[in-house]
């Protein structure tokens, strides 16, 4: 099939190539020329697994990417995978929807070819119908032959390439059945669940699901701050709890919260929208609450075990938002260092790939390019991410003027760490 994907970003760019890893052919769309340069020579510009084989098997052969929109016209699929990044108010912003839709709806005007325009970016509930349909048919002409349909993505970071591959489920939701039939073909041979559903629904189950796994982590970082008080260990506890299938043993992790583009973005955004139908959301709210106070939490017991905060020095372990990336977006270390910084602390960080992207958050603190040299002479330790090297530290340890560390995920292999919540 002839497909256009919208938007090169990290969804946009693994779902092309995704696509014509399956076979068909696509064409990436992005107005940042740099991206799109990168595309067609097979260098990725993000770093995810798998990426940089998929392109080099298919850029400039099945995978195209240009700044322009021509390619829509021939497609029989466009995907629309361009950011909805939060407003102010903790709504989602959906500026660059609406232009990719008005985009595609003029390449279609006069276009007598059937054409679905596939929502895949995580979109408020009724925004397909209420404004993508609306966008692209002005445009177009009220081109008769245009379909839609929503397909949200649930690809984590770091392993995208094979949560697209091998999905848990696929959700196509249309108000047409001839275009999510459409749809519905393009993963005809993936061998899994596929629901159909309406449009809003589709919408929806990517809000709920990613505010759902939100929930699970606050849940058993209250469950852990409870259990510290007892002096038992949350880990144990939720390996207890998620031996019943009914619960899964996924996402129960407790530590110092949960960060990354999605999680704290979707369920802000889902609150916003509750809020906005008049509906309360109490749970959602107390989700997002737990998580802001778990990285502060994670202080306090270095307080508990240093006393004043003022001029000591402190290594901050892990300042991506999850390991294996760079990504600090809604990183708990962020939290974390502001508050240190508040406290007068001296902080020496160090990240096994974040470092750059940190700096440009806070360009006072000093950055090192091992642990071991943040550790050295500092008065305490704390982790912020679970970075699978850091379960092998243990004598850079001894580099620290007394071995006060805290960890805020249970990462480390040593028995004298003290767990945020365990
Ligand atoms: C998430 C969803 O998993 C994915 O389906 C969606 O499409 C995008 O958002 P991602 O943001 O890449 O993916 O990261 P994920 O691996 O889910 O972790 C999110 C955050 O939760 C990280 O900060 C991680 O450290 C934290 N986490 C995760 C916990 O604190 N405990 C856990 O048990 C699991």
């Amino acid at each position: 099939m002839k497909i256009s994907v919208v938007g090169g970003g990290y969804v946009g760019l693994i779902t092309g190539a995704c696509l014509a890893e399956k076979g068909h052919h696509v064409t990436i769309i992005d107005i940042d020329k740099e991206k799109i340069n990168a595309i067609n020579s097979a260098r990725p510009p993000i770093y995810e697994k798998g990426l940089e084989e998929l392109l080099a098997r298919h850029s400039g052969k099945n995978l195209l990417a240009s700044t322009g929109y021509e390619s829509v016209r021939d497609s029989e699929i466009s995907i629309i995978c361009v950011g909805t990044p939060m407003g102010e108010d903790g709504s989602a912003d959906l500026k660059y929807i609406v232009s990719a839709a008005e985009s595609i709806g003029r390449e279609l005007k006069n276009s007598g070819v059937y054409h679905v325009v596939t929502v895949k970016s995580t979109v408020p509930p009724g925004t397909t119908s209420g404004i993508v349909v609306p966008a692209v048919m002005s445009a177009s002409g009220n081109n008769p032959n245009i379909g839609f349909a929503m397909n949200p993505e649930f690809l984590r970071e770091g392993i995208a390439v094979d949560d697209f591959m091998n999905p848990d489920r696929v959700v196509i939701g249309s108000d047409d059945k001839k275009s999510g039939d459409l749809v519905e073909s393009l993963y005809s041979d993936f061998n899994i669940r596929i629901l159909r559903t309406g449009l809003v629904s589709a919408e929806m189950i990517k809000y709920a699901s990613n505010s759902f796994l939100a929930t699970k982590i606050s849940f058993s970082n209250e469950v852990g701050n409870i259990c510290k008080s007892f002096g038992i260990d949350v880990y144990e506890v939720m390996e207890g709890v998620g031996l019943d299938h009914r619960i899964s043993p996924y996402f129960l992790n407790a530590g110092c919260g949960f960060g990354g583009s999605c999680f704290p973005k979707d369920v802000s955004a889902l609150i916003h929208l509750a809020k906005s139908k008049g509906v309360d959301p109490v749970l959602l709210r107390s989700v997002l609450k737990v998580n802001e106070v778990q990285p502060l939490l994670i202080i306090e017991i270095l307080k508990k075990r240093l006393g004043d905060l003022n001029g000591k020095r402190i290594a901050v372990l892990g300042l991506a938002f999850k390991g294996d990336t760079d990504d600090i977006r809604d990183s708990r270390a962020v939290p974390a260092i502001e508050r240190l910084i508040m406290e007068g602390v001296d902080v020496h960080a160090f990240d096994p790939m974040a470092n750059e992207n940190m700096k440009a958050v806070f360009p006072e603190i000093t950055y090192h390019d091992s642990a071991a040299g943040a550790l050295e002479n500092a008065d305490g330790c704390l982790v912020m991410t679970e970075w699978p090297e850091f379960s092998r530290l243990d004598k850079e340890f001894d580099k620290m003027k007394k071995r006060v560390i805290i960890e805020g995920r249970r990462i480390l292999s040593i028995p004298d760490a003290e767990g945020i919540c365990w």
